[in-house]
């Protein structure tokens, strides 16, 4: 006799384990496999962040605190009190919590499609539903994510800039959004990426609503710029109340110190911030002109990572695998991350291959 699940589970894909990049190469039979399919930076931990790892390691056996000098640090970063913050297990950890804390079955969260999907996922897990908006040229359409609101609402998330397609909501657009739907809403900015953002239409949203309306919360990521992925570690900047009902659902221990740790060390070196900024937009504008060079025409980019549409997009994903070139597809759309010269050589001759 089996045990069975809570039905909502038969919705959910099943755990499929990540390639380890050693055994695909073997597999595949090439020298080197090129990983531009999950959107981490190839410039790695800040410096600094990487020596204390190492100096901290032999405190491992110690419990993690989740109200030390990091809320602290972050809360300066970004002007407001640190009653406004909470860490999470990544911005992705932060995703469910917030499903846990505001959706139940009976209710739904609105979101664009495609995006991160985590915010369907997590709706899902907890016995809501997932209502889905149309994008408009790679961004998050705010007039859709209004147009899909109902009685049922409970949050709407907003991707910005968005994965994997890497449009932005402007700054105006995002206003309208927030005055246009009720504000019994939790509206949750995903702002993975907002580092990598030069565009000047981009939303300071922290400054302009999280301190000001009730229901406006920010996610941010140690995952991206700050080359923290493999850690785990992100946050959110909200009112105190969403980041008590954050903490009331959170594992007690979910962030580990160490991350914790190597998060200060990043925040410490505005310098390494900028030069990463820079280094991936012009790596970004190249990559997006080879790909538009040859005829595969790339949405406006603004993380690390260059989006475009194709029928074939999975058969496009498979060729370039057996070449030793992983990229990420969601439907239609292929989405590359931005690499090192070399990465995009590799990828720019597989493509002329399949092409
Ligand atoms: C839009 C978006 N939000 C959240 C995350 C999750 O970030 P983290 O690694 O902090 O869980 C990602 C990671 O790819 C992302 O693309």
């Amino acid at each position: 006799m089996t045990i069975e699940p809570r039905p909502e589970l038969g919705l959910l894909p099943p755990y499929v384990a990540g390639q380890a990049l050693a055994r695909l190469q073997a597999e595949l039979g090439v020298d080197r496999v090129v990983n531009l399919a999950t959107n981490e930076t190839q410039f790695g931990p800040f410096p600094a962040a990487a020596e204390l790892i190492r100096r901290h390691a032999g405190e491992a056996h110690r419990y993690p605190e989740l109200d030390g000098d990091l809320i602290r640090r972050i809360a300066a970063a970004h002007g407001v009190a640190s009653s406004h913050v909470a860490l999470g297990n990544g911005a992705d950890a932060i995703i469910g919590y917030l499903c846990t804390a505001y959706l139940e079955p009976g209710t739904n969260a609105v979101m664009g499609a495609p995006s991160f999907p985590t915010y369907q996922l997590d709706t899902i897990k907890t016995g809501a539903t997932p209502v889905v908006a149309p994008l408009r040229d790679g961004a998050f359409d705010v007039d859709a994510l209004a147009a899909a609101v109902s009685d049922a609402t409970r949050i709407v998330f907003v991707c910005n800039p968005n994965n994997p397609t890497g449009g932005i909501v402007s700054a105006d657009e995002l206003r309208r959004l927030i005055d246009t739907v009720p504000d019994r809403l939790l509206i949750v900015v995903d702002e993975a990426y907002a580092e990598y953002v030069s565009d000047p239409a981009f939303p300071d949203t922290i400054s302009e609503h999280v301190m000001s309306r009730r229901n406006v919360v920010v996610l941010r990521t140690f995952s991206k710029i700050f080359g923290l992925a493999g850690l785990r570690i992100g946050y959110l900047i909200g009112q105190p109340d969403v980041v008590d009902a954050v903490g009331r659902v959170r594992h007690y221990y979910d962030v580990n110190s160490l991350a914790q740790l190597a998060a200060i060390a990043s925040l410490d070196d505005p310098t390494e911030i900028e030069r990463r900024r820079a280094a991936t937009a012009t790596a970004r504008g190249a990559l997006a002109g080879e790909l538009d060079r040859r005829g595969l025409r790339t949405f406006p980019a603004n993380g690390n990572f260059v989006a475009f549409e194709r029928p074939d997009a999975a058969i496009l994903e498979a060729g370039l695998l057996r070449a030793g070139v992983l990229v990420r597809t969601a439907g239609d759309v292929v989405r590359i991350t931005v690499g090192s010269t070399d990465d995009h050589a590799r990828l720019f001759a597989a493509l002329d291959t399949l092409l």
